[in-house]
């Protein structure tokens, strides 16, 4: 199975892929924490991209599209499929999605669209935290944490640090979500018009978009 998930940011994309991963064992690949991670060891693609993604702006196509075409090639892609969270996120990502895997003889099998409006997208992003140590995703406003002094990962033998990310400050988000109606909400009618698009509404409880989403992998 070849998977991409579209939708704005805090629709959940990465609470479901991290759900679904761990009920398929479909490599997942989440473009935004390759790029965190690059930044974090302050290698070549850390140094460009830190600026952009600290403004909430999107990182130049030849830079993540490089990230992810070299990933793509392992093994466990070229065998198992792939889930993508994060890309592509322009019309030049993903028309380089597409000469890549035709060049390998494959094609992308589903897109699923998290629909959420402006407003709830905030409401999520404002209240997110996040495991530096398992990736863990909470929210303190709509989820699973009630209170600001949770400072530790309550994940079974976990405990690592909970921490919140730089481009989730409210003086950001109003920048990626103007990038994702710019740049990334074409690419619905692209993968409409290929058959491929299925919309979920994630204004609902997780293990409602879960389920929902189970079904269209089940379909395929
Ligand atoms: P990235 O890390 O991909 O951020 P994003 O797309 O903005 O997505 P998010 O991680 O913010 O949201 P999500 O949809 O995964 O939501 P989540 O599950 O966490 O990208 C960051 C940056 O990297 C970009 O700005 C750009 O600079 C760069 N970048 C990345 N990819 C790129 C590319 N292809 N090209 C160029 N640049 C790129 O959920 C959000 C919150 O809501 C959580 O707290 C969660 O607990 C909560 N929540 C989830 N579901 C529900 C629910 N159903 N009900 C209530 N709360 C919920």
């Amino acid at each position: 199975m070849r998977m991409v998930f579209l939708g704005p940011p805090g629709a959940g994309k990465g609470t479901q892929a991290q759900q679904i991963h761990e009920e398929t064992s479909i490599p997942l690949l989440i473009m935004g924490d390759m790029l965190r991670a690059s930044v974090k060891r302050q290698d070549e693609v850390g140094l460009e991209a830190q600026g952009y993604m600290n403004r909430g702006e999107l990182v130049p196509d030849e830079v993540v599209i490089r990230v992810i075409l070299k990933r793509l090639e392992e093994e466990d892609c070229q065998t198992k499929g792939f889930m993508l969270d994060g890309f592509p996120r322009t019309s030049q990502q993903a028309q380089a999605l597409d000469k890549h895997l035709s060049q390998c003889n494959q094609q992308l099998d589903l897109v699923i669209y998290y629909s959420l409006p402006d407003e709830i997208a905030i409401q999520r992003l404002s209240g997110r935290k996040i495991c530096r140590k398992c990736g863990k995703i909470y929210n303190i406003s709509t989820l699973n944490i009630s209170t600001d002094e949770q400072t530790v990962c309550s994940k079974e033998n976990c405990g690592g640090e909970i921490y919140q990310r730089v481009d989730d400050d409210p003086s950001v988000q109003p920048k990626r979500l103007a990038e994702y109606h710019q740049k990334t909400s074409p690419l619905l009618e692209y993968y409409r018009q290929k058959g491929m698009l299925r919309e979920v509404s994630a204004n609902r409880k997780v293990e409602e978009i879960f389920s929902e989403t189970m079904k269209n992998l089940k379909m395929t």
